[in-house]
């Protein structure tokens, strides 16, 4: 343990944040469904310690069921397979750890922002909830800081994610608080836990994720609930910010025409592990047909993005024909054609329906009857 000290040199310097702390002296219940997560929550915690196997050491051939991610099989292309065996191990142990490494400050920002929810939301219900996903977010930040000092170092955090943590922490407004924490950041991380969980046949890494799914998926259905009964009664001005703020949060993170995005920080890992990126890049594109991939049960697979965070903005009703359209914009700038629509209508007739029961989706429980 390191000796105690008021300031420690992995801390950044303070943040500048907006937000008003509200005192309700109603402390009955006055949005019922979010009284009852907040009992649920309650009754699913878990221990970290008591509750994972932290003495299993990571089983390497199991770890390569792990998914690289971005939604790409370059896996199957010929250079990869005509790549050593310790520099596909490199690159996927460096690419998991990239990843993890970027949930766990995820996980940070959650963290904090949770805290925040505390104090800046006028329901006594939603501060109720909010305590509690302010411990299932620390939990979240212990248990990916374990998993990766077994495998990795931590790495630092992605650019644009760090951008959009800060965005929705200085915020002064609940309402993008929780659209850019439970309705974007959390519906993306929901939809990457999933795919990783799903796909992963290490087993601590497996469990793991299944408990920090089941909490994801309660803290998204936090943000619906509490979203849908605020947004009717918006003005047109507040509705457009608010879809305005999601779009500028979920555009970070794919954007490639602006800065660096995730992609562009593995790509960079890759070579330093040995990888000619131009050659698999190539090999990518002769012999991997872009074409829409489909589940087992033949529906169409989409990524996080047009799968999941916009038919939730959908649902909630911050999902305008102005927006649509500029999210149509830069998937189709960030995506081949064919995979974000050829055109907008194209784009609004492919998007799916929002899994009716997330936490049964994110635990792939539904069999046959599983959304894309
Ligand atoms: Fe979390
Ligand atoms: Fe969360």
């Amino acid at each position: 343990m390191a000796e105690f000290s008021l300031t420690t040199d992995s801390q950044d310097p303070g943040l500048e944040t907006a937000m008003e702390a509200i005192y309700q002296w109603n402390y009955g219940s006055e949005v019922e469904e979010l009284r009852r997560l907040y009992v649920k929550a309650a009754e699913q915690q878990w221990v970290a310690e008591r509750d994972l196997n932290w003495d299993q050491e990571i089983d390497q051939e199991l770890f390569q069921t792990t998914p690289l991610g971005f939604g790409i099989p370059f896996e199957r292309c010929s250079y990869w397979k005509s790549l050593s065996r310790d520099v596909r191990w490199e690159v996927m142990r460096r690419t998991a750890s990239f990843r993890l490494s970027n949930f766990l400050h995820g996980e940070q920002g959650a963290l904090l922002v949770a805290s925040q929810l505390v104090n800046c939301v006028p329901h006594t219900d939603a501060k109720f909830y909010a305590a509690t996903q302010t411990m299932d977010e620390a939990r979240h930040v212990e248990v990916f800081s374990r998993y990766i000092e077994k495998l990795d170092e931590v790495q630092p955090v992605a650019k644009p994610l760090k951008r959009i943590l800060d965005a929705t922490l200085a915020t002064g407004d609940w309402l993008e608080k929780l659209v850019g924490m439970q309705i974007v950041i959390e519906g993306l991380a929901l939809h990457s836990f999933r795919d990783m969980r799903n796909l992963t046949e290490e087993p601590l890494l497996k469990e793991l994720l299944t408990y920090v799914a089941r909490d994801e998926a309660r803290h998204h259905a936090y943000g619906i609930m509490y979203v849908s009964q605020a947004a009717p009664l918006l003005s047109p001005e507040k509705r457009e910010s608010l879809e305005n703020f999601a779009l500028e949060c979920a555009s970070a993170l794919v954007d490639r025409r602006n800065d660096a995005t995730l992609a562009t920080e593995v790509f960079s890992l890759w070579q330093n592990a040995g990888v000619d990126l131009e050659a698999l890049l190539e090999s990518v594109r002769k012999e991997i047909p872009v074409e829409p991939s489909v589940d087992e049960h033949g529906n169409r697979r989409f990524g996080a993005i047009q799968g999941f965070v916009i038919p939730t903005l959908k649902r909630l009703n911050l999902f305008s024909e102005r927006v649509a359209r500029d999210f149509h914009e830069v998937l189709a700038a960030n995506l081949q054609r064919n995979l974000a629509g050829e055109t907008y209508e194209e784009f609004m007739k492919n998007l799916p329906d929002l899994p009716e029961d997330t936490s049964r989706w994110a635990l792939e429980e539904m069999g046959a009857t599983a959304p894309h």
